[in-house]
């Protein structure tokens, strides 16, 4: 079946709720469980929330995609262009954040996660931008090989030490 990558629109909330939490279960499934040391529902809860906000509130420089199988949603991207704090000695100025990429089990590893970002980079490039980031945790191995076939290579590093 064919896949359809899509701007959301209002009526789409649910399915990017849906998207958001699967994705921090996804995260939460994986991160080490030293740093789970948290209450599962209410930060599940705020993340949710946190991107109803978001949603609610896009303008001209938040892209929310989303990828269609037929009837049901498979995946998304959120993107968002903020503006750099001017102390930052590494670039300032207007930066793209590919700030969520997503895709159901089902749909991984068929060059859906390749088509987002295709749209995502081509949505920069239409708004001028020459710096874009993407955060993955350290231990998603697949998504920063996905990254570095997509061309961006590791820059910023963040080091976690629990006690
Ligand atoms: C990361 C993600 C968006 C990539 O999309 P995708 O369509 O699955 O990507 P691809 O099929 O092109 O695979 C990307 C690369 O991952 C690696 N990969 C593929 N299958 C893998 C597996 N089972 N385990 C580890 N790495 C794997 C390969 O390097 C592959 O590149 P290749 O096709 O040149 O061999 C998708 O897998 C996903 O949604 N994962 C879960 C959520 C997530 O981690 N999001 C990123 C948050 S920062």
């Amino acid at each position: 079946m064919d896949t359809l990558i899509r701007q959301a629109e209002a009526c789409d909330i649910e399915r990017v709720l849906s998207l958001c939490k699967k994705q921090c279960e996804f995260n939460r499934e994986n991160h080490s469980p030293a740093s789970l040391y948290d209450a599962e529902a209410a930060v599940l809860q705020a993340v949710v929330e946190k991107m109803r906000t978001s949603f609610q509130n896009r303008d001209g420089d938040t892209l929310f995609l989303l990828a269609d199988k037929g009837q049901a949603t498979c995946g998304y991207a959120v993107a968002k262009i903020y503006t750099e704090d001017p102390a930052a000695d590494a670039g300032t100025g207007r930066t793209g954040l590919l700030e969520k990429l997503f895709l159901t089990e089902e749909a991984r590893g068929s060059g859906l996660g390749q088509a987002l970002m295709d749209e995502v980079m081509e949505w920069f490039q239409g708004k001028g931008i020459r710096r874009v980031r993407v955060e993955p945790y350290g231990w998603n191995e697949r998504a920063k090989a996905f990254y570095e076939k997509c061309g961006f290579q590791e820059y910023s590093v963040t080091y976690e030490k629990f006690m």
